[in-house]
């Protein structure tokens, strides 16, 4: 044990959890719901470790009442999930799947009936299958086709759920869908990748719009994953990396959104897929910024990427998770602080939480101190950044639930709730009951047990 000094945060700072629908839904196949590119992805050989597939995932189509139970038991103030867009138009546009729409009607019945604010994403990463055989982000009309399934979801659910997000990590997806193929649909080309950037732009602006007219007092915002990438060494050609991975991956989507204009390498790159008028459709007046954060990246020159640029490694020194993600509170403290004032929005921090291995104990208990000090160390690093000005206003952890974690399978537990996939079990972790008293309390207290217990 040691000993670090209590801090509070406002009375009306918000704590939630956060899960998305390809990572926990599972019934992949029923009631209707159409193939997404990820289901596509679990199929092909080698991208995702052990052939794991998202097909039951946590079961939480079936279960989805006992998770909202334990929700409540974890006294969180709002829900953070995704909708599955192949769920309910399961060819993407056109036929409506009433059985799709009926489930998220339940969710946000249940939700809401447990004293949960919903907080509801239109998009994490599973894009309706038909649609990618139309050329997915790389089409322009898939701004459209985004703007159309934003309005059936917002009529059906905007008189219940206010806060709305579109996306969930643009320059994750697009960037390891489309340029490095760590995600589906795995295209490595640089044309491909300029187009989804732009018509994901699109489609963002548009669904603003959208929601704006469709639902009453919504509270609209974006889910970007910003995180400062640092040359792996000192090198002109890993200089010139990092800064060209950083603008697909932290400035190419909010730079427009937000501020009206693409960063400059990018904004040349790009210029021969935008036609007049698209940046003012990009750039609509939003209500929070959602920030997903974990630590940062290391970026190194190599030629051989569709863009010159490639994952580094950090340095040995710097501490890293069991499934080694690098731990450094003080970015993600300098990151709520840039961000903030860079684009003047309320931040929430949409998600971040620690990766591990966990496993039940002899005595049947999760006991995951490792991921205690980290929540521990980031939300301190997330209070020091508010007493440097940063606007943040609520905190998600990732995630609920241990969950089908995209390449890595099941081998990546992120839940402050461990899941058994074989009886699909749930058990809460020990962070579980320290995030509990947190958001009960708005309080994190100064006992922090450390790493290795
Ligand atoms: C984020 C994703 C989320 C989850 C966490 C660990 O990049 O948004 O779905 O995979 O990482």
């Amino acid at each position: 044990m040691s000993e670090r000094p209590a801090i509070e945060f406002p009375s009306d700072f918000l704590w939630g959890v956060s899960t998305s629908s390809y990572q926990i839904e599972g019934a992949a196949r029923e009631d209707g719901r159409g193939p997404s590119i990820w289901d596509t992805r679990c199929l092909m050989k080698d991208r995702v470790a052990n052939g794991d597939t998202g097909d039951v995932a946590c079961d939480h189509y079936h279960r989805y009442a006992g998770d909202i139970g334990l929700m409540k038991e974890l006294g969180v103030g709002a829900y953070r999930f995704s909708v599955a867009w192949p769920r309910v138009l399961p060819a993407g546009k056109g036929a409506v799947n009433e059985a799709g729409l009926a489930f998220y009607d339940r969710l946000v019945d249940g939700v809401l009936e447990a004293g949960i604010e919903p907080w509801l994403c239109l998009y994490h990463w599973d894009l309706p299958q038909a649609l990618d055989d139309l050329g997915g982000w790389t089409a322009r009309d898939s701004a459209g086709w985004f703007a159309d399934y934003t309005a059936l979801v917002a009529r059906r659910l905007g008189d219940r759920v206010k806060r709305w997000a579109t996306f969930n990590e643009f320059g994750v997806f697009t960037m390891f869908g489309y340029a490095i193929d760590w995600a589906a649909p795995g295209i490595t080309d640089r044309t491909a990748h300029l187009q989804a950037i732009h018509h994901v732009n699109l489609a963002h602006g548009d669904a603003v719009a959208v929601l704006r007219a469709t639902v009453k007092d919504a509270s609209i915002g974006a889910v970007h994953n910003v995180q400062p990438v640092v040359p792996e060494s000192d090198t002109a050609e890993n200089r010139r990396a990092a800064a060209l991975l950083d603008e697909h991956w932290n400035l190419a989507f909010p730079d427009p959104q937000l501020r009206g204009h693409y960063p400059p390498l990018t904004a040349e790159a790009i210029a021969p897929h935008v036609r007049a008028g698209d940046m003012a459709r990009i750039c609509q007046p939003i209500d929070w910024f959602g920030l997903n954060h974990y630590g940062p990246i290391f970026a190194r020159a190599d030629p051989k990427m569709t863009w010159g640029y490639a994952w580094g490694s950090a340095p040995p020194e710097m501490p890293s998770t069991d499934i080694g993600w690098s731990i450094h509170p003080d970015a993600f403290r300098d990151t709520l602080v840039t961000v903030s004032h860079r684009y003047g929005l309320p931040v929430f921090v949409t998600e971040n939480g620690c990766g591990g291995n966990d496993a039940p104990g002899p005595d049947g208990t999760v006991d995951d101190t490792g991921r205690i000090a980290f929540l521990d160390t980031y939300i301190r690093s997330m209070r020091e950044a508010m007493d440097l000005g940063a606007d943040v206003r609520g905190y998600f952890v990732w995630s609920l639930l241990d969950n089908f974690e995209w390449g890595s399978g099941y081998g990546n537990r992120f839940g402050i709730v461990y899941v058994d996939f074989a009886t699909q079990r749930r058990i809460p972790k020990t962070s579980a009951r320290w995030f509990e008293a947190v958001a009960r309390t708005g309080r994190v207290s100064g006992e922090v047990r450390r790493l290795s217990g």
